[in-house]
């Protein structure tokens, strides 16, 4: 089954066409990150006129890439949480015009079900159940994975994602836009030792798996107040201060908030293989720190399916679909997650 996948939730408009749920024929990612960089984030307004000049063709070129023609589409698979409204509706109500003019299936499908259905895009395709580990610039999970649509989460952050951490230090020392990666660049020359940073304390309880980034982001962020030159302007540091340093104590510290949450899990369930997904994943730190551990089975995305792709969508629409799924042409956006609650064991 030949299903094109249409992926807007946030900055990036994508669209890919994939078979059976495992061959990537195309991926087309346009991204709007340099429209977005002078303000340090995502602008919803910017994002979704963007999607719209653009949602034609980044499809069109996704059917060229992968040698089709409209009429070669079995199945249509989009976005539909959660993400920006105004972004998601884009392309989802192009989703389903192409699946109402071509009269094939569509399906609807949830944006974080996807980011854990990336890795089966590669080679490795674990067998269910195990410990999925969901990291973006908007989420924080750790769950229990039984299929690609039963998720039960076991922890999830209390406040900021991990990927906005990322994202606001390096916003605040000017490290450049998205944070993410620029931190990791930065870091890879760093000494992780530099400074230390503050593990959040939560481990009780309810609590056992759960994350929390404010306070890491709040301490790395006043620590700039201390290297501030105020006359050399806003984000001038003392020279002194190697930002490879600070970007690597930052990174080893987010990462060690993880890992701790994940390795409990991974203890109390006994599972012992765990699936990563979403931005966050492509983090150089969090992939050799558990490249490390030999006694569980970790398994990535490959590098250009860990961020937003068309290609999730339509892999992750694939199972829905031949198992007879369908989704009313009417279904809703949704800017909240919707495939799974929050759900403690
Ligand atoms: N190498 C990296 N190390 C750490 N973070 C990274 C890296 N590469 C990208 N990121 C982060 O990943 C995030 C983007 O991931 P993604 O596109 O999946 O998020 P999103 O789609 O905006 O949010 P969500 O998936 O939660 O809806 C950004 O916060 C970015 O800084
Ligand atoms: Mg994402």
């Amino acid at each position: 089954m030949v299903i094109l996948g249409i992926e807007s939730s946030c900055d990036e408009c994508a669209a890919a066409v994939v078979e059976d749920g495992k061959r990537v024929l195309s991926n087309v990612v346009a991204t709007q990150i340099p429209f977005h960089a002078a303000y340090d984030g995502v602008v919803p307004e910017i994002a979704s006129r963007m999607h719209t000049e653009w949602i034609y063709s980044v499809v069109e070129e996704s059917l060229h890439q992968a040698g089709l023609g409209p009429g070669d589409i079995e199945g249509v698979a989009a976005t539909a949480h959660p993400g920006l409204l105004g972004s998601l509706l884009v392309g989802l109500s192009f989703a389903k015009a192409f699946a109402w003019a071509r009269n094939v299936p569509f399906i609807a499908v949830d944006h974080m079900l996807a980011h854990l259905y990336a890795s089966r895009l590669s080679d490795e395709a674990p067998d269910y159940p195990f410990l999925g580990l969901l990291v973006s610039g908007g989420h924080s999970i750790i769950c229990r994975v039984d299929n690609f649509d039963a998720v039960t989460v076991l922890g999830a952050t209390i406040d900021d994602a991990v990927g906005e951490a990322f994202d606001k230090v390096s916003k605040h020392y000017g490290f450049g836009y998205p944070g993410g990666v620029a931190i990791d660049t930065l870091a890879q020359t760093g000494n992780p030792l530099a400074f230390r940073f503050p593990l959040p304390n939560l481990h009780k309880g309810e609590h056992r798996y759960d994350l929390s980034y404010s306070g890491l982001k709040t301490a790395v962020i006043n620590q700039l107040e201390q290297f501030r030159v105020p006359e050399r302007g806003e984000t001038a540091i003392l020279p002194a201060v190697k930002p490879e340093d600070i970007a690597a104590s930052f990174q080893k510290t987010a990462v060690a908030i993880l890992l701790r949450s994940l390795f409990r899990a991974a203890e109390d369930t006994g599972l012992t293989t765990i699936v990563a997904g979403g931005g966050v994943a492509a983090n150089s730190c969090l992939r050799s720190r558990l490249a490390e551990r030999q006694d569980l089975r970790c398994i990535f995305p490959p590098l250009d399916l860990c961020g937003d792709n068309g290609a999730m969508i339509a892999g992750l629409g694939y199972p829905y679909l031949i198992r007879g799924d369908r989704s009313p042409l009417n279904v809703v956006a949704s800017a909240r997650v919707r495939a799974f609650k929050r759900n403690y064991p």
